[in-house]
């Protein structure tokens, strides 16, 4: 069984966030940069990174929010293919969604493509559902499936809070 731990990105995650990002997504899904981790570092966003139980391995998963008031907008959540199925996206999220509950933020969206089958099947685990769609969204062309989750009507199933 994998044990891994959840806590709060750091700056001396960014590299090991870079070459997640780079392992795991291309170029036209708009990669962030270091610039931008170190941006959400310092912001009132969440950024997560997950990693097995030593704090000297390197990243293997991490989860970006963007918080506004009163909503909250999930935008990259990535697992690296070594580590998919251990239940590290979901443990990903139920700490985030601790964090905006907190904040009494329970209006949850995202984008994604509609190919990642993976992706879809993750959220709508989580209960999210297809709101519409965006065209032409990503930088190769594809569109995007909006989702979205009401966390009021539709409370965390994995949730521990
Ligand atoms: C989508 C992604 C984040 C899932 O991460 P993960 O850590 O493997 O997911 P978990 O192990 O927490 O899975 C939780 C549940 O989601 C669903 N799920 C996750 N991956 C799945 C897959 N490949 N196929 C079908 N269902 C899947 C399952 O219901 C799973 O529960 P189960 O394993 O008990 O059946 C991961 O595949 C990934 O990083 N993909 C590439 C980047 C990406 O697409 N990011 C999201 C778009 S921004």
């Amino acid at each position: 069984m994998l044990t891994f731990t959840i806590t709060p990105a750091e700056v001396q995650d960014i590299d090991s966030l870079l070459a997640l990002e780079k392992r795991v997504f291309i170029a036209a899904d708009g990669l962030l940069s270091k610039r931008s981790f170190r941006y959400h570092l310092g912001s009132k966003n969440i950024l997560l990174v997950a990693r097995q139980n030593c704090p000297t391995k390197p990243v293997i998963g991490y989860l970006l929010v963007f918080v506004r008031t009163q909503s909250a907008r999930l935008y990259s959540l990535a697992i690296h293919p070594d580590f998919q199925r251990h239940g590290v996206a979901r443990s990903l999220y139920t700490h985030a969604s601790a964090i905006l509950k907190s904040k009494n933020i329970h209006k949850l969206s995202l984008e994604l493509r509609p190919s990642n089958t993976a992706a879809f099947k993750f959220y709508q685990s989580l209960g999210f559902e297809k709101k519409t769609t965006r065209p032409n969204y990503y930088g190769d062309g594809e569109n995007a499936l909006c989702l979205s989750l009401n966390a009021r009507v539709c409370p965390l199933p994995y949730s521990s809070t």
